[in-house]
């Protein structure tokens, strides 16, 4: 079984269909890149998949169990998180104080949710950061943050929403090494993103979407050289050795 399984979802805002009649599985352990122009539709599919917007039709099914219109702090319960484009941490808490709130989903306790906060922010580099104002934090910290408040709430599914973009040449290389240890960790993750070095050299299967709609799913090597995906977001073919 499917861990994630999106069948038929279309999402309208007014005139415009944002998502069209989508489909697409994932299963368990793999990274599925999602990518596309400016305004495909790739973050409106995880404010569908996440519960912060309501679908007109299709089905969202986690593990088997419909999902679709539940809230999103249901279905953060349920396993499956997201760290958002912009990122959102509460401006006037530490970083510690940001990645406790998630660490509570899964631990009352607030000894325990300070444990599994700490340990995170240790995986992903911002131990030392943990009394600063999240407000005070550079984007390249604020991207490790908004991920390390993603894995506080112990997902089996993390949706990565553009946490590369804007990064320096070596904090994109230390997010690609952290996305791909997150992976080796038994987490299924789902990553939007631009950068195509992370997308290509991280992802087992790509989905392309344009205009809301899939024009292209397979592996980053066959992506790559597909001329609609070419012609739709590409421009030219990502040539794999030269970015090694
Ligand atoms: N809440 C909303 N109300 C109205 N239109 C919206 C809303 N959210 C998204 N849209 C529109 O839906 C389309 C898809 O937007 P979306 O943000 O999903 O694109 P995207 O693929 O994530 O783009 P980018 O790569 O720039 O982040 C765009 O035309 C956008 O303007
Ligand atoms: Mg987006």
């Amino acid at each position: 079984m499917a861990l994630l399984s999106v069948r038929n979802l279309t999402k309208a805002f007014g005139g415009l269909t944002a998502i069209k009649d989508l489909s697409f599985e994932l299963q368990k352990g793999e990274i599925l890149g999602i990518i596309g122009p400016n305004g495909a539709g790739k973050t409106t599919l995880f404010n569908l998949v996440t519960g912060f917007y309501r679908p007109n039709s299709g089905t969202v099914h986690l593990k088997g169990e419909d999902i679709t219109g539940l809230r999103p702090h249901e279905i953060a319960r349920l396993g499956l998180s997201r760290t958002f484009q912009i990122t959102q941490p509460f401006a006037n808490l530490t970083v510690l104080e940001n990645v406790k709130i998630g660490a509570h989903c899964r631990n009352p306790s607030s000894q325990k949710a300070e444990e599994l906060a700490l340990q995170i922010l240790d995986s992903v580099g911002l131990f030392e950061k943990r009394d600063t104002l999240a407000s005070a934090l550079p984007v390249g910290h604020r991207k490790k943050l908004e991920f390390a408040k993603a894995l506080a709430t112990q997902p089996e599914l993390i949706l990565l929403d553009e946490v590369v973009a804007g990064l320096n040449s070596k904090e994109t290389n230390d997010m690609i090494d952290l996305i791909g240890k997150t992976q080796n960790q038994g987490i299924t993750i789902l990553l939007i993103e631009h950068v195509m070095k992370a997308i290509m050299s991280l992802s087992n299967r790509i989905v392309v979407i344009h205009y809301g709609e899939k024009i292209a799913e397979g592996p980053a090597e066959e992506i790559s050289k597909d001329p609609k995906v070419i012609e739709a977001y590409l421009g030219e073919e990502y040539v794999f050795a030269e970015n090694r």
